[in-house]
């Protein structure tokens, strides 16, 4: 920690449990993050105070930050509906009109009339050729790092020809509970289980093929299958970027600081216009044991104590009284390129290191790549980088370099409405409309650091810590943030934040507490992503319709379903908003779902229910294919709340639960959703 940065004033401990989200979804995934109290205690300051500071460094870092459009004051003053007339942009027209599926609580994957779904791959299913098959009873590490991980969470497709595609699938965690039997914790475990769950851990590569023409494919199952992969936190990373080598990435085992094994909790994700996804490790801080008691360890929640997961009793470097900068290693955008199943997959330093919900890129007007980033936490960031190079169709090895030189930016969001307005029930201002204006603040670029006190690098390690000195604006969770491909707007799922106390309630985060959570839109400044400045509106106020803190765009509410905890996004080639949910509240009797919602034209806000997932599974994926005949998802953590002598869910096979990735599909060969 640099000298020159001020200690931070405690917030009071407040709040519990987000949302509906179950004891075991925040034990297993986030170790427990809600619990504490939220780990960002900045007293940021007012953005006035700031303002002159941010034109200043605006002024200062030419071209690349230089906004666009509204010019150098404009854009304070410019209203969302202003900047959301975008004439050049086509507006998707077809509206979806299938029957949404209802509420429910069963056991099993529900599609709307019409639709039929199939379970391409479960967890324990062989990967790799020479996997064995998968013994419940009898689990090795060995065995599963030749199979398919679990709790799938990101779902990325590559289709090679028409029939044949690549998928790709993170593991974010493991429900130990519920794969092996008599499991208590991780003090008491057999080390052959922690071994299991580890090899659980990481990505999978798998081919697939297309049945008969239509929307639904399948498992490779037979043959050479040379694309698949699996990645576990023994595969070797690259580290790239500014930070690469810095003294704080440094071990024992890697003097250089350049090479990491593995990537620990990678959660949501994108692909990139040049063939590689993008995935990003989140509450990477909860393996490791035995922290120092130093802000930087505690602005990320790295336990100082020796309780959790214990990996450390299996592999020493996550014991991080041992090797405290290990923990330094984890918590960046990785980038992994599944059409070459011998390539090295990359840590992004550039896109700095915080608990990466994942990264979608959007390319700007001058051809540059921008990458949308959320810091998945109560009261933490929303961030971009902007490439200084420009993606080159074709050019594989320039474009794999785009992601380690350009400029990395939090974002400050300032409502437009009078404070006084904005009361924290959801009630809007009298305005109607919960918007604003906005500034990409920078923090670094890759050659000079423009935060007080912090070196590049250091921005980039403690990244957290850099946007606390600059006035970020604290969100309700940033999840995943993602680009439209038909209009560029930007859109941000903002999953809930229970500990919001109505006080604390502003425009772009209007509700305290936040229960259901919300969804943020984007325009950035001349509808380039390159763009220091944007306007911003929220269309969507989660909840039940009936409830009046919630807002569907102004869209009739008695024409809508229910949505709450909205996690990862997805759109559709027409434009349309998809949106899969993370933890239902009891209020709702329902499982979670994957809802599909117009962002454009007269029906924006209509939001329908594609489809429920299993007791006690978050929906995640979510990925409508390219030619919009498949929808893939990702049912993750099925019956989470049992144990395996006590099962609360058999999804998929009828024995015990599965995480498992499902792809959906027109019976008639229509468009999904159309
Ligand atoms: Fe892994 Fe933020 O959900
Ligand atoms: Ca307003
Ligand atoms: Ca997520
Ligand atoms: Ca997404």
């Amino acid at each position: 920690m640099p000298e020159s940065a001020p200690r931070r004033r405690l917030l009071p401990l407040i709040g519990g449990v987000g949302g509906g989200r179950s004891a075991k979804t925040c034990l297993y995934r986030c170790g427990n993050a809600c619990f504490h109290p939220a780990p960002n205690k900045s007293d940021n300051p007012y953005f006035g105070d700031i303002f002159q500071g941010v034109l200043s460094r605006r002024t200062a870092l030419k071209g690349a930050v230089v906004g666009s459009g509204a010019g150098a004051l404009g854009w304070a003053a410019m209203s969302p509906a202003a900047a959301d007339r975008n004439p050049d942009r086509p507006h998707p027209s077809p509206r979806p009109t299938f029957k949404s599926v209802l509420p429910n609580t069963r056991d099993e994957v529900s599609v709307p009339e019409g639709y039929d779904h199939h379970v391409i791959i479960r967890w324990g299913d062989p990967v790799l050729p020479d996997a064995p098959e998968f013994d419940f009873a009898n689990q090795t590490g060995e065995a599963q790092a030749r199979q398919f991980g679990y709790n799938c969470d990101y779902v990325g497709f590559f289709t090679l020809d028409d029939d044949h595609g690549l998928l790709w699938v993170n593991h974010e965690y493991t429900n130990e509970e519920i794969m092996f039997a008599g499991y208590t914790d991780g003090a008491a475990a057999d080390p052959e289980w922690i071994r299991v769950a580890m090899a659980a851990h990481g990505g999978s590569v798998v081919e697939l093929e297309r049945v008969d023409g239509t929307g639904q494919w399948r498992l490779i199952t037979e043959g050479e299958r040379s694309f698949n992969r699996r990645i576990t936190p023994e595969t070797a990373f690259r580290v790239a970027g500014p930070a690469a080598g810095h003294a704080l990435l440094r071990t024992e085992a890697d003097p250089e600081g350049v090479r990491v094994l593995g990537m620990l909790n990678n959660c949501a994700g994108g692909m990139t216009p040049w063939g590689t996804i993008l995935s990003g490790e989140e509450n990477f801080n909860q393996y490791f044991v035995g922290a120092p008691d130093t802000e930087e360890y505690a602005r990320y929640g790295f336990p100082t104590d020796y309780s959790g997961r214990r990996w450390d009793r299996v592999d020493e470097r996550f014991d991080l009284a041992r090797h405290p900068n290990e923990a330094h290693r984890f918590g960046y955008i990785v980038e992994i390129d599944p059409h070459d199943p011998d390539s090295t997959p990359v840590k992004r330093t550039m896109l700095g290191r915080f608990k990466h919900e994942g990264a979608n890129v959007n390319l700007t007007e001058d051809g540059r790549v921008a990458a949308y980033m959320g810091d998945d936490e109560r009261f933490d960031y929303l961030y971009k980088f902007v490439s200084d190079k420009k993606y080159v169709e074709g050019s594989h090895k320039h474009n794999m370099t785009l992601l380690d030189t350009g400029t990395l930016y939090v974002a400050h969001l300032e409502g437009n409405s009078p404070a006084e307005e904005i009361d924290g029930t959801g009630t809007l201002p009298s305005d109607g409309e919960f918007d604003g204006t906005g500034a990409w603040i920078p923090l670094c670029s890759d050659t000079e650091s423009f935060v007080a006190g912090f070196s590049v690098a250091e921005v980039l390690i403690h990244t957290r810590l850099a946007a606390d000195t600059v006035g970020a604006t604290k969100m309700d969770r940033p999840e995943d943030v993602e680009p439209s491909p038909v209009t560029g707007k930007v859109y941000c799922a903002l999953t809930n934040n229970s500990s919001r106390e109505p006080g604390q309630a502003d425009e772009p985060n209007p509700r305290g507490p936040n229960k259901f959570g919300h969804v943020l839109e984007i325009i950035e400044d001349g509808a380039d992503s390159a763009a220091t400045t944007f306007a911003w509106i929220v269309p969507l106020v989660c909840g039940d319709p009936e409830d009046d803190s919630t807002y569907y765009a102004g869209y009739d509410k008695s024409k809508v379903m229910p949505v709450s905890a909205p996690d990862n996004l997805a759109f559709d080639k027409h434009g349309n908003l998809w949106i899969s949910t993370d933890g239902q509240p009891s209020s709702l009797e329902t499982n979670d779902a994957l809802h599909v919602m117009p962002v454009e034209g007269r029906f924006r806000g209509e939001l329908r229910t594609f489809a429920t997932v299993p007791v006690e599974a978050e929906t995640c994926g979510p990925l409508i294919t390219e030619d919009q005949k498949t929808v893939f998802l990702a049912p993750q953590h099925p019956g989470e709340n049992g144990t395996v002598e006590q099962p609360t869910s058999v999804w998929p096979d009828g024995d015990f639960p599965r995480p498992s990735v499902v792809c959906a599909w027109h019976k008639g060969g229509r468009d999904v959703g159309a």
